[in-house]
């Protein structure tokens, strides 16, 4: 009987396919993946610390693997990611004895190394393993294109535990993409911190996205998450001459004020943010926008956080994450200056101008076509990443022209044209 894995992955995309990169590793060596902690002989915690809450939680998950642990001494904790980074194995050991690895995201490297230290008497297999889609859905593959990343946004902790920005060599990449394709994959995400800043000698983001977009196989390419300054003219060109680049792009504002974006060190005003989305909508009209924001950076007043309200309902975003900053660094310039219960009222404010505006958009969709890919024979994503239902069956792993006839609690219905 084949050795098992149990994975638990907090954070971002970057990290779910870092998982699914250690999850390759360990398949190569004879693991297989099991969703049942008791049945584990290795557990991998893939952690988090873009807030403190999302280190909180990776760290109270590993104090209850105590019991796994316990039941069976011979299994092993790997520790792994961005907590795992600023945190230090030292930390960690002494806070928990019962980890065995502690591998930080800069190491993501070496983790196959790593991992073989970890079992000195186990040869490596070398079992052919396919790709693993975990996370979005089978037919959805991640491919990272950069790791790191070199901007140095003022709340953010990502460059100091995952490094400067690393891009990856185009070969690498549409290495990456094919086999993820032959391997079933009908829809790629490409990934990096501000993916669209990708450049290699003579190769750009949009080069490589045309080069992707003609692979065959491919149904749909989705690339997160860009950043405000790196679009160029060839994006445009492309967007509107590849139907298959999804019409959803998510992109990240943190805040509408001018004030803050200046000191978040985002290199965009309102202005230039707004004109960038309008400058896409002109190649496609209905093109969804998604974001995220921070509400209560310090030194927020209200007609800050006003104009970050106005940015929600002039972009029109079809959905956004709001997050209560976070400070991440001991300086006391850095910790945040607004009362608790002011701050839980703008992001209680600013989740309804979201709601409300996204829900208007999501009525528009209503009478018009939207191309599908279904997930399952009656559930699928809108290229402009919307939950689509049928009432009539589709063959999984196609994509097919819905006409939405209504719309309910984030999703439409509507049904397959012939
Ligand atoms: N506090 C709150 N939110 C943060 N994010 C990044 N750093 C912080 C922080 N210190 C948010 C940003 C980013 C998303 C992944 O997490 O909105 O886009
Ligand atoms: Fe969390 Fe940022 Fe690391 Fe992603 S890159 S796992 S969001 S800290």
């Amino acid at each position: 009987m084949s050795r098992k894995l149990y994975i638990i992955t907090f954070g971002c995309q970057m990290n779910e396919a870092d998982s699914e990169h250690i999850a390759r590793i360990f398949r190569k060596r004879g693991f297989e993946l099991t969703d049942k902690l008791n049945d584990a002989d290795a557990v991998l915690v893939n952690t988090c610390t873009v807030r403190q809450l999302a280190e909180d939680k990776a760290i109270s998950q590993i104090g209850r693997l105590k019991h796994w642990k316990k039941a069976k001494p011979e299994g092993k904790l790997f520790v792994t990611g961005c907590a795992a980074q600023r945190l230090g194995a030292r930390n960690i050991k002494k806070r928990f004895k019962y980890v065995d690895i502690v591998s930080g995201a800069k190491e993501i490297g070496k983790i196959e190394n790593i991992i073989d230290s970890a079992y000195p008497l186990h040869t490596a297999l070398n079992i052919d393993a396919k790709p693993e889609n975990i996370y979005r859905s089978p037919l959805t593959a991640y491919v990272t294109v950069m790791r790191g990343c070199s901007h140095r946004c003022s709340y953010c902790i990502v460059p100091s535990v995952r490094g400067p920005a690393v891009f990856l060599s185009r070969e690498e990449i549409i290495r990456d993409a094919k086999e993820k394709l032959a391997g079933g994959a009908k829809e790629l995400v490409l990934l990096g911190q501000t993916v669209n800043s990708y450049k290699r000698p003579g190769y750009t983001f949009s080069n490589l996205l045309e080069e992707i977009l003609n692979l065959p196989g491919l149904l749909r390419l989705r690339f997160m998450s860009p950043h405000p300054l790196y679009f160029d003219k060839d994006f445009k060109r492309i967007l509107k001459q590849y139907p298959k680049l999804a019409r959803h792009i998510h992109l990240p504002a943190q805040s509408g004020s001018d004030r803050i974006l200046k000191l978040m060190r985002r290199g965009y005003t309102h202005n230039q943010y707004l004109d960038i989305i309008k400058g896409l909508r002109e190649e496609i009209p209905d093109l969804a926008v998604s974001t995220d924001f921070i509400t209560g950076y310090p030194g927020e007043t209200e007609e800050d956080f006003q104009e970050t309200l106005r940015l929600v309902s002039e972009a029109r975003f079809s959905s956004a994450f709001c997050f209560k900053y976070s400070p991440r660094t001991d300086n006391p310039a850095m910790a945040s200056d607004i009362p608790e219960n002011i701050l839980e009222e703008r992001l209680d404010r600013l989740l309804k101008a979201v709601k409300k505006i996204s829900n208007v958009i999501l009525l528009e969709r209503i009478a018009k076509i939207e191309e599908v890919l279904f997930e399952t024979a009656d559930f699928g994503r809108s290229s402009s990443n919307m939950a689509v239902r049928i009432n009539s069956a589709a063959e999984p792993g196609s994509l097919k022209k819905v006409e939405i006839l209504s719309a309910e609690r984030n999703t439409l219905h509507g049904k397959v044209l012939l």
